[in-house]
C-alpha cells in the first residue's frame, strides 16, 4: 500500500498546532503496518532547509504565478520518511507562519500557495511527476491540501483513492469566487454542489465533496460536524456523505512525549517512580516566578489563544479558582499566544496575582514540555475540539486533565464522578456547558481531589496507564485505505 500524505505542516520542521504533530508521527506508524509512505510538502523555508538529501524529481516550470517550480525528494531527518518538497521560492520563501504574514494577516496569494500543493499532490497521484513512485492512496490534510481531491477527481487517469482528514472544520480556506479560474479546474465545479460556498470558493469543500473517504480526528467530532452546532455551515455537505465519514483518534508520539526520557524537563519520572515529577513542579514554579510550594495545586494551559479553546471561560472562572481553599492556594501557569485581547487579559491576570498566576505569551516547544511535566493539572476548556493533543500528553505525564466534554476531549478523558473514582474509571475532570460556572465547578472538584494525595496519585497513575497510541490509529487508517482503494476502482470521475 503506497500512501502519499499532503500537508502544510510537519513536526519538528514547522508547526502551528496539532496538525504538525500528526503529520510528524502518523507516517512512521503506517510504515510499521507495512505501508510505503511519502509526504508532499510546500517548500516553506523550514521545510526547504530541513528535508535532507534532496534531489530533483522534476522541473515543473511556471505555475500559479511562480516563475519556476521544482519538485525535489528527500527525507525527514527525525524518522527517515521520504518527503517531496515543492520548491517554489516566489510562493513559499517568506517569513511568518505558513498561512499568515508577520502582521497576522493572511498571505494574499494563499489560493495559489495551497492550490499548488493540491495540484502537485494530485499529479503525483496520477503518476505524472515521479516515474518511480505512484501512490495507491492520496491522503490530504485540512483545507491546505484539500484541493488535491478536486484535481484528482477531475482527472480520468487517476487510479489512486483519495482520503481527506478534517483536523479543524473552522478553518476552511475561503477565497474570492472570481479567482476560481486561477486553479485551472473546469468551471462546472464552481457551483453550490461543488466548490462554491455562499458566493465564495471553498478549499475545504474540495475535500468534503471529492475525497473518496473523509475522516476526522476523533469519533465524537465526526458526529458533531454533521450537526448545525458544530458544522460551520458545512454540516449538510457532511451529512450527505453518510458512511464515508468516520473518526479515527490521534495518538501520542512516545519518542517526543515520554516523561521517563524527556530531555527537555528537569527530571525523569514514571508511574512507578513519581519523585521526578515533584522536582519538575518545583523547577517550573521557580522558572515562572510562582511561589515554590509542593502542596499548591498547579494548573497549566498550553494552547493557541483563540475562541476555540474556551480560555475566556477560564479568565472568568479565575477569581473563583484562586479562592478555592487549598494548601498554598491554587496556581495557574499559561503558555500560549494568539488573539491580542486574550493575550492582554492573561497578562493582566498575571500582573494582578504575582506568585499565583504566571503567563508566557509565546510559542515555546521546550517550555510546553516543562509545563506539562511540572503542573498537577492541565486545563482544556474548549468550545469545540476535533481531537486535542495536549490532554493526551498531560495524561501521559500524570498531569490530570480538566476538560470540556466535547469532541476528542470527550473521547479521551473520563471525568470523575464520585462513582467513577470509586470504580477506578476516572482519568480527569470534565464539564458540559460552555460557561464559567460549569468550568469553576470542575475546577473546584479538581482542587478538592488534589487535597487528597492518595486519590490524586490514583488519578495520575490511571491517566499514565492510558494508551493512546499511533499504532492503534495506523491500524484503523490501513483498514480505511483498503476500503477506499477497493471502492476507487469503481468510482466515476466528475
Ligand atoms: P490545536 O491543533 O487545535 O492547536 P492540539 O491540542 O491538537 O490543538 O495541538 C496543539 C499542539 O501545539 C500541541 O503539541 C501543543 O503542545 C502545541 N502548542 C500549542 N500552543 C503552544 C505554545 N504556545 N507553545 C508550545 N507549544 C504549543
Ligand atoms: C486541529 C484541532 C485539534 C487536533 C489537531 C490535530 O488543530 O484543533 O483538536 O488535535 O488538529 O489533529
Amino acid at each position: 500500500m503506497k500512501v502519499l500524505h499532503a500537508a502544510a505542516e510537519v513536526f519538528p520542521l514547522i508547526k502551528t498546532g496539532g496538525l504538525a504533530d500528526v503529520v510528524g508521527a502518523l507516517p512512521e506508524a503506517l510504515m510499521a503496518q507495512g505501508a510505503d509512505v511519502r509526504l508532499v510538502l510546500p517548500g516553506l523555508p523550514a521545510i526547504a532547509k530541513g528535508v535532507e538529501g534532496q534531489r530533483v524529481v522534476c522541473e515543473l516550470g511556471a505555475l500559479f504565478g511562480a516563475g519556476r517550480v521544482t519538485l525535489r525528494l528527500g527525507r525527514l531527518a527525525h524518522n527517515g520518511v521520504a518527503a517531496y518538497v515543492i520548491d517554489a521560492p516566489y510562493l513559499y520563501q517568506r517569513p511568518g507562519n505558513p498561512y499568515l504574514a508577520l502582521d497576522g494577516s493572511e498571505w494574499p496569494d494563499n489560493l495559489q500557495r495551497f492550490g499548488l500543493l493540491g495540484w502537485v499532490a494530485a499529479h503525483l497521484a496520477a503518476g505524472e511527476l515521479d516515474p518511480d513512485w505512484t501512490p495507491d492512496v492520496l491522503h490530504a490534510h485540512d483545507w491546505h491540501a484539500a484541493m488535491a481531491c478536486a484535481y484528482a477527481a477531475c482527472h480520468p487517469g487517476t487510479r489512486a483513492a483519495t482520503v481527506f482528514t478534517v483536523h479543524n472544520l473552522a478553518y476552511q480556506g475561503l477565497f474570492d469566487e472570481g479567482d476560481f479560474h486561477l486553479l485551472g479546474l473546469p468551471s462546472r465545479l464552481m457551483v453550490p454542489v461543488g466548490l462554491e460556498f455562499h458566493g465564495q470558493l471553498s478549499f475545504m469543500k474540495a475535500g468534503l465533496k471529492y475525497a473518496g473517504r473523509i475522516t476526522t480526528v476523533s469519533p465524537t467530532y465526526a458526529h458533531e460536524i454533521a450537526t448545525d452546532a458544530f458544522g460551520c455551515g458545512l454540516d449538510g455537505v457532511i451529512r450527505a456523505r453518510g458512511a464515508d465519514v468516520s473518526g479515527i483518534l490521534n495518538g501520542v508520539d512516545g519518542d517526543v512525549w515520554n516523561p521517563a526520557a524527556d530531555r527537555l524537563t528537569a527530571a525523569p519520572y514514571s508511574a512507578g517512580s513519581l519523585d521526578g515529577k515533584a522536582l519538575c513542579k518545583a523547577a517550573l514554579q521557580r522558572e515562572l516566578g510562582l511561589h515554590v510550594d509542593a502542596g499548591a495545586p498547579l494548573f497549566c494551559v498550553v494552547s493557541r489563544l483563540t475562541t476555540q479553546k474556551g480560555l475566556d471561560l477560564l479568565l472568568d472562572a479565575l477569581p473563583a479558582l484562586l479562592d478555592f481553599p487549598a494548601a498554598g492556594g491554587p496556581q495557574l501557569a499559561v503558555l500560549g499566544n494568539g488573539d491580542p485581547a486574550l493575550e492582554a487579559a492573561f497578562a493582566q491576570a498575571a500582573a494582578l496575582h504575582p506568585g499565583r498566576v504566571a503567563v508566557r505569551l509565546a510559542y515555546d516547544e521546550a517550555l510546553a514540555h516543562r509545563m506539562i511535566a511540572g503542573a498537577d493539572a492541565m486545563l482544556v476548556p474548549s468550545r469545540f475540539e476535533p481531537c486535542g493533543l495536549t490532554q493526551l500528553y498531560a495524561l501521559r505525564y500524570g498531569t490530570v486533565p480538566v476538560v470540556r466534554q466535547v469532541g476528542g476531549l470527550a473521547d479521551t478523558v473520563v471525568g470523575a464522578t464520585q462513582a467513577s473514582v470509586l470504580d477506578d474509571l476516572a482519568t480527569g475532570f470534565s464539564f458540559g456547558p460552555a460557561t464559567p460556572a460549569a468550568l469553576a465547578q470542575a475546577l473546584r472538584q479538581a482542587v478538592a481531589a488534589h487535597g487528597q494525595p492518595a486519590l490524586w496519585r490514583q488519578l495520575m497513575r490511571r491517566g499514565m496507564a492510558q494508551n493512546f497510541s499511533w499504532e492503534a490509529a495506523a491500524v484503523q487508517y490501513m483498514a480505511l485505505y483498503k476500503g477506499a482503494t477497493a471502492a476507487s476502482g469503481m468510482k466515476a470521475h466528475v
